[in-house]
């Protein structure tokens, strides 16, 4: 689907369908819908609202049959004007993308700039929200159904007439297609099956599709790099373990840039190793590399929008599986940092492997980490699918983090860092055990990870919880949703 906004009026665009919309109660229609309202013989005002009683609740879509030049009118409920944000924007044009999706003959479809109108929201803001609506809204993977679902949808145009208004919805809907084309990019990669996604294609797919230099290191370099723990969680499996590391310099270098580093975890499939996991806890964990797509489909979308920021992204990417070269409870591996880790349980592997990113992360001299993991089972008992996990060791950037997140309409929930929650992780023979069980399981492994962080600003992101779903979320996106990616775009080109 093809979205571009145009300074034409409504009406004056060829289109199958015209979107406009409705604030809850409103009885006449003001604005770019009241234009409508009378060019089309009051047709909303009179038998929309009045005879059809259709109230402008959130998400009801009032669908008229075709008119009289072979148009159909869709309005669309905007809900209480002081309830209206960008994430609705967004949400609200990703179900009425799928809507016309459905409908055979459309192939165009014209809609109001929601939002910029008396809601008085910024238009650029608005514009970026409805093009990622309109292209992440519709995403479907069936590259393994004979039967794909329907896009029918050829162009999806924003009609803006005020010329201040245009430019910047121009420049929202560049930036929404750069978010949602990769933020799709990701969820074909979350979502491919892990027979053919391992390590290796991983990383190949890293070079061709992340848009910047792209290093693979194989397990002889890694092991000489010393990363003796993200090996030991790859030993079990049959495929050799990659390290990808992603730079994007700016052309144009300042005397001093920021200088920012994200560490995705690329855990290709988590069986659990020899801690296997049973079925139902196993069945979804091709996802576990979800870290490692959203910072792939990052720097792809750093690559494109060019900031004044040097970033470094990193995936140490194995397959944690049980085989009589696995890892094993009790073993006692050295890592990168010289940190000596006691696994207490195979499962918990995502933060091993960590632990040794995260020490080449600081290497690399950055202002900042970020972390963003499928990380823990706890996270998703305590935020559900609703929101995902923040913590770190720097006040000021996570609250900076989660409002970030929130204009680019993700949510982030800060989990506590008490010291005791490491009292777990206390062992008998290693520096450190890598869990002591289940309670307060999400700041345990945050303050595991922490360990491993010397000095320099670190945020950890948790997205067990909503990297991938089995019910369809606001967006009308389930299995993988990329969550993240939205956030770290955004956070890194402010
Ligand atoms: N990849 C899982 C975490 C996870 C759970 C992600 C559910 C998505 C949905 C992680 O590697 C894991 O297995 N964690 C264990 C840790 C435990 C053994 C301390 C967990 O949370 O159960
Ligand atoms: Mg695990
Ligand atoms: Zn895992």
């Amino acid at each position: 689907m093809k979205v571009k906004a145009e300074k034409k009026s409504i009406l004056d665009i060829d289109a199958d369908v015209i979107v406009v919309n409705l604030f809850e109660g409103v009885k006449i229609p003001g604005g770019v819908t009241g234009i409508v309202d009378k060019a089309y013989k009051k047709v909303i005002s009179d038998f929309v609202i009045k005879k059809e009683k259709f109230e402008g609740k959130y998400g009801d879509i009032y669908e008229l049959p075709i008119v009289s030049n072979g148009k159909k009118i869709l309005i669309a409920g905007l809900g209480k004007q002081s309830d209206f944000n960008y994430t609705k924007v967004r949400d609200l044009t990703a179900k009425i993308a799928r809507l016309c999706n459905s409908f055979k003959t459309v192939k165009k479809v014209v809609s109001i700039l929601h939002g910029a109108g008396i809601a008085g929201l910024d238009a650029e803001l608005c514009a970026q929200m409805i093009a990622e609506g309109a292209v992440s809204g519709t995403y479907s993977f069936d590259k393994y159904k004979s039967v794909k679902k329907e896009h029918n949808v050829k162009e999806f145009i924003i009609a803006e007439i005020d010329n201040e208004k245009f430019k910047k919805a121009k420049k929202g809907v560049e930036k929404g297609l750069v978010v949602a084309e990769n933020l799709n990019m990701a969820r074909d990669l979350i979502n491919e099956s892990s027979q053919y996604l391992y390590p290796e294609t991983l990383a190949d797919f890293a070079v061709k599709n992340s848009g910047v230099k792209t290093t693979v290191y194989n397990k002889t370099q890694i092991k000489k790099m010393g990363m003796n723990a993200f090996l030991a969680v790859g030993q079990g499996s049959a495929h050799e373990p990659k390290f990808i590391h992603m730079v994007y310099k700016p052309e144009k270098t300042s005397k001093k840039i920021r200088k920012i580093a994200i560490v995705g975890k690329g855990i290709t499939f988590d069986a659990g190793g020899l801690d296997l996991k049973p079925a139902a806890s196993m069945l979804t964990m091709k996802d576990d590399m979800s870290g490692a797509a959203a910072v792939i489909a990052t720097m792809r979308a750093i690559s494109q929008l060019k900031p004044n920021v040097e970033v470094h992204a990193l995936v140490a990417a194995c397959e944690n599986m049980p085989s009589g070269s696995a890892y094993k409870p009790g073993d006692v591996i050295v890592s990168k940092t010289g940190r000596t880790i006691e696994i207490d349980n195979t499962d918990a592997e995502g933060r091993v492997t960590l632990a040794d990113a995260l020490a080449y992360a600081e290497e690399l001299n950055v202002d900042e980490i970020i972390d963003i993991a499928t990380l823990t089972g706890a996270c998703v008992v305590a935020l559900g699918t609703v929101a995902s996990g923040i913590m770190g060791n720097n006040e000021a950037k996570i609250s900076e983090f989660i409002k970030t997140a929130a204009v680019a309409g993700e949510r982030f929930w800060q989990m506590p860092m008490y010291e005791e929650y490491g009292d777990t992780l206390k062992s008998d023979i290693a520096d450190t055990k890598n869990t002591g069980g289940r309670m307060g399981g999400t700041s345990a492994a945050g303050i595991f990870l922490s360990k491993f962080i010397k000095k320099t600003p670190w945020l950890h992101l948790d997205i067990a919880g909503t990297a991938f779903l089995d019910k369809p979320n606001s967006e009308g996106i389930k299995n993988a949703t990329g969550v993240g990616i939205r956030s770290l775009i955004k956070y890194i080109t402010k």
